[in-house]
């Protein structure tokens, strides 16, 4: 029997759980919000789905009610407020710490063992909180974002290249912010074979930065931000863990002289699995990518000093 949690039932949330039911990746979810009501009525909307969908799935609705989440294999953090067009996510640090760290609390007093992924922004700052705050074993937090923004990359890819989205490789490693994501276009392929051979580099380039605003560019569309990849990539990561499915993820990582870095959390190609981070992987980085996460990882560690005057 498998256990999945997902806190906070906002559209990101409420999209994870979707996911989860649809893809019928666990046994049981339970999406918990402080908000009363709002997590019954959204499970029970979107198991209303599931039936006419023909799916044996099981998601309850709770609220705050944390004996209810106990004993699940895996707890998806979404808590916390979104940010609104022309926000950083840097700026949400200052609501958005305050209560991760209580959903943590909460979470590990029914859940000692569970994996947690945390999807609340600023997210690398948050993946880092709630390893100072839980303790846990490394292997066992994972920061969400570099699934998302490598989808993002790999969307863009695909239009400029013409090609599907499923045959294209695309991998975005560092900070999860508009300027400390890093694309890695040395690596973007088209069934194996570069994607310079088939699209000038300028145009790479731009499928780049199209990529490091993707965030910015839908919560200026949406109003909000976005939630339904964002929600897709948390479940994508559940079934990762659940399926010990041994898939190579960039996700938020607690680094420990990889990549040259300590006392960081920030996006690194890792083999997920059923213990979480099974392997956190070194690419060959070149001299400017090094340059580009060095720079990265110094924003990342600025934003984690505000952590302190957050708490
Ligand atoms: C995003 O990039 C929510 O940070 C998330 O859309």
């Amino acid at each position: 029997m498998s256990k999945v949690t997902v806190v906070g039932a906002g559209n990101v949330g409420a999209t994870t759980a979707n996911v989860l039911v649809t893809t019928q990746v666990a046994d049981e979810v339970v999406l918990i919000d402080i908000k009363e009501g709002v997590s019954e009525g959204k499970a029970m909307d979107i198991m209303q789905t599931a039936n006419i969908l023909g799916l044996q799935s099981r998601l309850t609705g709770v609220t705050n009610d944390y004996a209810k989440t106990a004993d699940s294999d895996v707890v998806v953090i979404t808590s916390g407020v979104p940010r609104k067009p022309g926000m950083t996510r840097e700026e949400l640090i200052g609501v958005n710490a305050g209560i991760v760290k209580s959903v943590t609390e909460n979470v590990l007093k029914y859940s000692p063992n569970a994996v947690i992924i945390c999807v609340a922004n600023p997210m690398d700052t948050m993946t880092y909180l709630i390893h100072k705050i839980s303790g846990l074993p490394k292997n066992r937090i994972i920061g969400m974002g570099g699934a998302l923004d490598s989808a993002r990359f790999k969307y863009f890819l695909s239009i400029a290249l013409g090609a599907n989205a499923t045959e294209v490789e695309g991998i975005v490693i560092g900070g999860h912010g508009d300027t400390t994501m890093i694309p890695l276009t040395r690596f973007a392929a088209y069934r194996g074979v570069p994607a310079t051979n088939y699209i000038p580099a300028e145009q790479l380039e731009k499928v780049a930065a199209d990529t490091m605003v993707g965030g910015a560019t839908l919560t200026k569309l949406l109003g909000t931000s976005a939630w339904y990849a964002p929600g897709a990539a948390s479940a994508q990561m559940v079934a990762a863990v659940l399926g010990d499915q041994k898939k190579l993820i960039s996700c938020s990582c607690l680094l420990d002289g990889e990549y040259g870095e300590s006392d960081l959390c920030i996006g690194v190609p890792a083999i997920i699995g059923r213990n979480g981070i099974e392997k956190i992987v070194e690419f060959d980085l070149n001299e400017a990518e090094k340059t580009a996460f060095k720079k990265s990882a110094e924003a990342v560690h600025k934003t984690n000093e505000a952590l302190k005057a957050a708490l």
